[in-house]
């Protein structure tokens, strides 16, 4: 067994103590060893034996070959590092990012540096990390490096890109545009556009959200999809929203992701629902889940969102037909749904694909199933899936 697969099966044993003990050892203990343990995973995939997934599982979007639906959601490797590790674990593709316009150090509060924490039991954490990232501009110098000597057939490259936080409006979006540029000449495949962080300091700051969105996104469309700097082709653009966006705006979102010229949605990013989570946290963990909520707020990840990013997935999954029934005649983009929150099995890759969801990213459930399964994570749940489809 390799070394990190090692570490975090010694980990999964002792996790369930660990956040037990008193004072907020547990999350100084994980928001410290989080960034060591990463780099050191990222070293070791370079020189691992190839996985490749299935063949049934491949599949073909916005005339990109994805050889799984399967692949890490934003925020896992913020740099552009971790591809090879991605790509021979068995990945469906890779995404790097989310990053901003100029580097940021990440949130610290309390003598916590980018506060992390567990909840083993119930398959979920919480994080308050807001948005730490060497900027654009590095990471896409980076992926450049990556597209022309890493890159493999069936294992897509995306970025994911969100406006900085704290600046106003105009230097916003033109921050946003100098990012997707800059990715675009990289020769990334896809780029997503993350536009729910709730760990920074533009979170809860707008009376209108949903009108800023619109506006902000307009103003992404008319230069970048359509219009004189979009330079005639891009990579296909996708908006990620939160896990807490309500079900009943999600027609009107997707419509006007589809009339704009967007690829496809992402459901979502995580909660800020403390309370409505608190029900699928463990008892034995409510006490660091509570506490965390007190003293950073920041968002819950994993198994409690679920259902949720199911529900509202599929929601998308309806929108976007009804869109595309609407547009017929019209020249839009192929609009597909990403669903992202709780991924962790077989059977939730299995209830997306029954859903019609193209593309499923998991982070939480990643690390759980590396505990679990060490390198042989996406094999793992590829068999799962292949067994439940078979079975169905
Ligand atoms: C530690 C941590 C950092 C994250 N950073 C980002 C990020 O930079 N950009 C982003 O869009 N989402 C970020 N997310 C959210 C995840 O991409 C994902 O949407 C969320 O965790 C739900 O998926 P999961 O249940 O599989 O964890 C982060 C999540 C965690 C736990």
């Amino acid at each position: 067994m390799k070394p990190s697969a090692l570490l975090a099966r010694a980990d999964r044993l002792l996790r369930p103590a660990v956040v037990r003990l008193p004072g907020g050892l547990a999350v100084r203990l994980y928001s410290a060893g989080r960034d060591r343990f990463l780099k050191r995973l990222v070293a070791e995939g370079e020189a691992l034996d190839p996985i490749t997934p299935p063949p049934e599982l491949a599949r073909a979007l916005w005339g990109i070959q994805f050889r799984s639906p399967l692949g890490n959601a934003a925020g896992m490797f913020k740099n552009g590092q971790g591809y090879a590790l991605c790509a021979n674990q068995g990945a469906g593709y890779y995404l790097a990012g989310t990053t901003t316009a100029h580097p940021r150090p990440g949130n610290r509060r309390a003598g916590v540096t980018r506060p992390f924490a567990p909840y083993p039991r119930s398959g979920a954490a919480s994080n308050w990390l807001g948005l730490p990232n060497d900027g654009h501009a590095a990471v896409a110098e980076r992926l450049a490096r990556v597209v022309r000597d890493q890159r493999i057939d069936g294992c897509p490259i995306g970025a994911s890109l969100a406006a900085s936080p704290g600046e106003d409006e105009d230097d916003q979006v033109a921050g946003l545009l100098d990012g997707l540029r800059r990715y675009a000449d990289a020769g990334v495949d896809f780029l997503e556009i993350n536009e729910s962080c709730p760990n920074t300091e533009d979170a809860g700051r707008s009376w209108d959200p949903l009108a800023d969105l619109r506006r902000r996104l307009e103003r992404i469309a008319e230069e970048f999809l359509v219009g004189p700097g979009s330079g005639g082709s891009h990579p296909p653009v996708l908006v990620k929203l939160s896990v807490d966006t309500a079900p009943d705006q999600i027609p009107a979102l997707v419509a006007l992701l589809s009339e704009l010229g967007y690829a496809g949605i992402d459901l979502g990013n995580t909660s800020t629902a403390y309370a409505a989570r608190r029900r699928a946290i463990a008892p034995a963990e409510r006490r660091l889940y509570d506490r965390f909520a007190l003293r950073f707020g920041g968002g819950v990840s994993g198994r409690p969102l679920k259902e949720t990013s199911l529900e509202l997935a599929r929601a998308g999954v309806e929108a976007a037909a009804a869109a595309r029934a609407s547009n017929s005649g019209r020249e839009t983009p192929e609009l597909h749904v990403l669903r992202t929150g709780g991924i962790e099995t077989g059977a939730d890759l299995t209830a997306s694909e029954h859903a019609g969801i193209a593309l499923d990213g998991w982070f939480t459930g990643y690390f759980e199933a590396f505990a679990e399964r060490g390198h042989g994570l996406y094999r793992m749940v590829y068999e799962e899936a292949l067994a439940v489809l078979g079975s169905s």
